[in-house]
């Protein structure tokens, strides 16, 4: 039985268009996933988006359209960019979708009829202007609105809360033997000490201030919170409570699927404590794990439509592909960390990672191979020496590191693992000279086995670059003459005897840094997305 893993993005708000940091965080799910698929796991990929709420009823009421009107015009923007990116998800939920809000509902009456949800007041500090309630820390002693500082009022509404005290200690029981259930660890003390040993509230679970959600069909004049509403996306989007399920069966009730959501810091406490309590209300299997990535920050802070300084991915995609663009993501911030955008380092890394190193050691491989082989990858010769058992070893070990650290979630430690095997092979081309090999009619089979292992590292590299690198692994490919690439080949050395290679475009053109860094500023102050038609 082949082995199954779901994974998720967290679903995006569509009120305002999607930025490299939303960007950053479904290319390094999808980078997940597609490692996944290639090493043979049944994968599910899930990203989506999340339509309901006061901000988007208000941000399309500013623009004179429907909320629908509003969300579906946003979410073509979201589907774009995932095109541009090469997302691979397998699904795409949207809160407003019927299949999404019948559930919603039926999950709502559920938990009602249960008793882990009941009626009562909703009291909280109100801004007129803003229409929003604010707890009594966000007013402060002067209560004022911490959204545009007017003062605001007390005020009461009948509301729904989600009884959250009986679900404490089986959330920390879990906690206890689920150590890896939140990643970062950190993340997890966080939750506990801020929020869950203070005292956890019951969680206010439907509006009456607004409309623009789901109904509660008990009692039409309230919608439900929209986080309750958009955490159940994970199984609604599956087919659970519905019709058809098999997904649901297949991914979610299946204990041995691994589950996964990755998520920024600033949902965690909806994810890690809500989330698991929900499900517990409806007898269901919790995640495996909850995934906490840093944000992808430029120099003057968090990237946000607000504040004017987020950067578009297209732009970058136009100039320097969708490889590089997904590259720098996985490379340049470390999975789990926060890391800032800058044009300097964006350069540096594609010059230094992909243009140096991966791009000159194929480069090298397939010119020597053209010059003393005619091209033909020859046979794997036994290894002649301490170097050629090195890079042997080095393209074992290397499989097996990228797994774990793939396993793990530590994506960009996995890649700098491939990274280091292509440096390593740079070096052995300079150790092993094969120009002087290729003088000596005596050291033919080295200088044959020194051939076959450059192109195998190639091969073995492009295969373990493949989920990042979409586009150019196939150029990698072709120029090596693989025609069905399999990730098993790279524990299979001899596997390109024979084969044809030759000589392809460059993979990466060098990128001149001032010119290059020049050209990013002026997209970082260009317009800020593609245009919106
Ligand atoms: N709709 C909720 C999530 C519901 S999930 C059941 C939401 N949406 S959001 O549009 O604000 O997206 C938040 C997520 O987008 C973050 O958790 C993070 O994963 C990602 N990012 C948003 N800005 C980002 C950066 N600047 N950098 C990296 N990721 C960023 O919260």
């Amino acid at each position: 039985m082949s082995k199954k893993f779901y994974i998720t993005t967290p679903i995006y708000y569509p009120s305002a268009s999607p930025h490299l940091g939303h960007a950053y965080c479904t290319t390094l799910c999808d980078v997940i996933a597609r490692a996944k698929r290639m090493r043979g796991y049944e994968t599910y990929f899930l990203t989506g988006l999340d339509e309901h709420g006061e901000k988007i009823q208000k941000n399309a009421a500013a623009k004179g359209v429907t909320p629908q009107a509003f969300v579906d015009e946003v979410a073509t923007r979201f589907h774009a960019l995932w095109d541009a990116m090469k997302i691979s998800n397998d699904g795409f939920i949207r809160t407003t979708e019927p299949r999404h809000e019948k559930t919603v509902q039926k999950i709502f009456s559920t938990m009602l009829a249960k008793g882990d949800i009941y009626l009562s007041t909703y009291t909280g500090w109100y801004c007129v202007h803003e229409e929003s309630y604010w707890t009594a820390t966000q007013v402060g002693d002067e209560h004022l609105c911490p959204e545009c500082g007017r003062p605001c009022e007390q005020k009461d509404e009948e509301a729904y809360f989600y009884r959250c005290q009986q679900y404490v200690d089986d959330l920390l029981g879990f906690y206890d033997s689920n150590p890896l259930f939140i990643t970062p660890e950190s993340r997890k003390n966080e939750m506990v000490n801020t929020f869950i040993k203070p005292g956890l509230m019951d969680l206010c679970v439907s509006r009456t201030s607004f409309s623009w959600g789901i109904q509660v069909v008990e009692n039409p004049s309230h919608v439900v919170y929209v986080w309750l509403d958009a955490l159940t996306n994970y199984i609604t989007a599956l087919g659970y409570l519905q019709e058809d399920d098999s997904l649901f069966q297949k991914f979610w009730m299946d204990e041995n699927c691994e589950i996964v959501h990755v998520i920024g810091a600033d949902i965690n406490r909806f994810h890690t404590i809500y989330w698991p309590m929900f499900l517990q209300s409806l007898g269901l299997r919790k995640p495996n794990r909850v995934f906490v990535h840093g944000l992808l920050m430029m120099k003057d802070g968090k990237m946000s439509k607000s504040k004017g300084n987020a950067i578009s991915a297209y732009p970058l995609i136009e100039r320097y592909g969708v490889d590089a663009v997904r590259y720098y993501m996985v490379s340049e911030v470390p999975f789990g960390q926060n890391g800032t955008f800058t044009p300097e380092q964006f350069v540096m890394r594609i010059n230094q990672d992909l243009v140096n190193n991966f791009g000159n050691l194929l480069n090298r491989t397939v010119s020597m191979m053209a010059k003393y082989f005619g091209g033909i990858v020859p046979a794997y010769a036994a290894a002649n020496d301490g170097l050629d058992e090195e890079i042997d070893a080095l393209i074992r070990s290397t499989k097996v590191a990228y797994e774990a650290l793939n396993d793990d979630l530590q994506v960009t430690q996995a890649y700098e693992k491939v990274m280091e095997l292509v440096s390593r092979a740079n070096k052995y081309i300079e150790e092993k000279a094969p120009w002087a090999l290729a003088k000596d009619s005596a050291k033919k089979e080295e200088l044959e086995g020194v051939m076959a292992r450059l192109a195998h590292v190639v091969y073995a590299s492009a295969l373990m670059l493949s989920p990042i690198l979409v586009e150019k692994c196939n150029e990698v490919y072709a120029s090596l003459g693989v025609e069905e690439p399999s990730y098993e080949d790279i524990a299979k050395l001899g596997v390109l005897s024979g084969k044809q290679t030759k000589k392809g475009d460059i993979l990466f053109p060098r990128l001149d840094t001032e010119q290059e860094v020049a050209a990013i500023i002026e997209m970082m102050n260009g317009p800020k997305e593609k245009a919106a038609a």
